[in-house]
C-alpha cells in the first residue's frame, strides 16, 4: 500500500515555521509536503518558498486570500503569539487540523471560545508544548509512572532562560514588551507549567508568585553609554553588548551557518558576519539592553498547589550561565533529578545505589527544544495517520497550563497574593 503524505501548509514563516518545523519538514519526504504557505514578509516568503520548494502560485502575502479554503490536510499556525486565536478559528471553520504555537493567548476569553469551537468543530489540534515530546521528559514521566520515586510529594523547577537568551528575546526582541506579547511567564514558562501538570497528574488548584525586571531598565545604564551599542564606548567590555552577543558569540560557537539567535536577527542565509554587522548597527537587536522598550521580568517565581495535594515551585531565571531546566521530583522513596545542562537523569532511591541516565545516550537527535521539535513532527505524522489516537499536547490541557501562567502573572502584579485557577475556567 502506497505511504500517505501528509499535505501541509504554515503560516508565519520566522523562527518557527521557517526554520524548526520547516526545515525539518522537508527531510521528510516520504510522509509530508509543504504545498502553500503565508507570510506578510516578502523575503520571507521568497526565503522559504524557494527552501521548501513551494511555488509561486500557493505563496501568499495576505491572511484573507489565504484563509479564502482549506489547502491542505494540516495547518501551522506559527506567527506571533496575539494572532493565533485569530487565525486558528479560521482554520476550524476550514476544516484544517492544526499545528498551534504557544502561547495559544493570554485572554481567558479567547482560549474558552477556541476550546468551545474546536469541540464543535472536532479538528485535531496539537499544541506546540514541544518539551512533552522529548525523549529525556518520556523518560522522566516512564520512571514516575514505574513507581521507583514512591509516592511523588513535591517538584522544585528551575526553567534557566541564560544572561543572552534574555536579552535577545526578552529584553530587544519579540516578548520584550507585554502591549506585543503575553506575559514572560507565559512565554516562556508555558511549557514548565504544562510539563509539571502532567509529571503531577492533576490540575493546579491555585498559584502565588513574586518576581521583576530587576536589571535590563535605564538607571542601570552608564551616563556615557550610547543607545546602541555598535556606537558605544562599551561595546567589547559591557557582557550584554550586542558585538559580544551576535558577532563575538557566533565567533565562540564556530561561525554556524544556520543557528538560533545568529539566524533570527538577520534573514542573511548562510549566516555571515557581514549580515550580523549589519543586523546590529540597523535593527532592534544592536539596541543597549538599557534603552529599549522593554518591561517583561528578568526572574520570576511561582508556587503551585495542585488539586491531588501535590506541591510545586517554579524559578523562571534570566541571570544563569548556562540553559536548560533542572527539575528535582521528592517522592517518599526516593529522589528524582533532571540536569539538562549536565544532560543527566538521576534517580535516588533512598535504600540501594543511585541511578543514572545520560540523554544523549537516550537519544542521537537532540536539536531544537533537546529533540521535541522534531519529535512532535514525527508523532504528528503517527496521529494523522491513525496509529496514535490522542494528541499529547491537546488544547484542554494546554489551556489549563495557560490559567495558570495567568494566575501567576495576576498573583506577581500583586504582591504575592493566592489566586485560584477556577476562575479563569468560566
Ligand atoms: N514552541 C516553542 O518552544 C516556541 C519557541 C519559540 C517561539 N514560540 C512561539 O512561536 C511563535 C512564532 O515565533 P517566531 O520566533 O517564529 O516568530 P517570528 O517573528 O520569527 O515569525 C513570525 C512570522 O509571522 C509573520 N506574520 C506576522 N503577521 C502575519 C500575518 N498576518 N499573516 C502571515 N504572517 C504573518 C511575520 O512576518 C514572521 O515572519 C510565537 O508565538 C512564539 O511565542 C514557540
Amino acid at each position: 500500500m502506497e505511504k500517505k503524505i501528509v499535505t501541509v501548509s504554515i503560516i508565519g514563516l520566522g523562527g518557527r515555521g521557517g526554520e524548526a518545523y520547516g526545515r525539518y519538514l522537508i527531510t521528510q519526504k516520504d510522509k509530508f509536503k509543504i504545498t502553500h504557505m503565508c507570510d506578510i514578509n516578502p523575503v520571507r516568503l521568497h526565503k522559504y518558498g524557494e527552501a521548501f520548494g513551494v511555488s509561486q502560485e500557493n505563496r501568499f502575502d495576505d491572511e484573507d486570500k489565504f484563509f479564502e479554503k482549506k489547502l491542505s490536510d494540516v495547518l501551522f499556525i506559527t506567527t506571533q503569539d496575539r494572532l493565533h486565536v485569530r487565525m486558528a478559528k479560521k482554520a476550524l471553520e476550514l476544516g484544517y487540523d492544526i499545528v498551534l504555537e504557544k502561547p495559544i493567548s493570554d485572554d481567558p476569553q479567547e482560549l474558552r471560545e477556541l476550546s468551545a469551537l474546536a469541540k464543535e468543530k472536532q479538528r485535531k489540534i496539537m499544541v506546540c508544548h514541544v518539551l512533552r515530546y522529548t525523549v529525556m521528559m518520556r523518560k522522566i514521566k516512564e520512571i514516575l509512572k514505574s513507581g521507583a520515586i514512591g509516592k511523588l510529594v513535591s517538584i522544585d523547577h528551575t526553567e534557566n532562560v541564560v544572561y543572552w537568551h534574555e536579552a535577545h528575546s526578552y529584553v530587544r526582541g519579540n516578548w520584550r514588551n507585554r502591549k506585543m506579547a503575553t506575559p514572560m511567564i507565559m512565554a516562556k514558562c508555558c511549557h514548565d507549567l504544562d510539563l509539571l501538570q502532567d509529571f503531577v497528574g492533576s490540575r493546579c488548584k491555585a498559584v502565588a508568585s513574586m518576581g521583576s525586571l530587576a536589571f535590563f531598565k535605564s538607571e542601570f545604564k552608564p551616563q556615557d553609554a550610547a543607545d546602541r551599542c555598535v556606537n558605544c564606548k562599551y561595546v567589547d567590555s559591557c557582557t550584554y553588548s550586542a558585538k559580544n552577543v551576535y558577532v563575538r558569540g557566533w565567533h565562540n560557537v564556530g561561525k554556524p551557518l544556520n543557528t538560533f539567535p545568529f539566524n533570527l536577527i538577520t534573514d542573511a542565509y548562510p549566516t555571515t558576519e557581514e549580515a550580523l554587522m549589519e543586523a546590529i548597527t540597523e535593527g532592534p537587536y544592536g539596541r543597549c539592553v538599557f534603552a529599549c522598550d522593554n518591561d517583561v521580568v528578568d526572574n520570576q517565581t511561582v508556587i503551585m498547589q495542585f488539586e491531588n495535594g501535590i506541591t510545586a515551585t517554579l524559578k523562571m531565571e534570566a541571570f544563569v550561565k548556562q540553559g536548560g531546566r533542572d527539575i528535582r521530583f521528592f517522592g517518599t522513596e526516593g529522589e528524582l533529578e533532571l540536569n539538562e545542562g549536565q544532560g543527566t537523569i538521576t534517580l535516588k532511591k533512598y535504600l540501594g545505589a543511585d541511578t543514572v541516565w545520560k540523554i544523549n545516550e537516550l537519544t542521537d537527535d537532540l536539536e531544537g527544544h533537546g529533540g521535541g521539535d522534531h519529535r512532535m513532527i514525527d508523532e504528528l505524522y503517527e496521529i494523522m495517520t491513525g496509529k496514535t489516537p490522542e494528541v499529547a499536547t491537546s488544547l484542554d490541557e494546554s489551556i489549563e497550563s495557560h490559567y495558570m501562567a495567568l494566575a501567576a502573572e495576576e498573583s506577581r502584579l500583586e504582591g504575592g497574593k493566592l489566586v485560584e485557577i477556577a476562575k479563569f475556567r468560566g
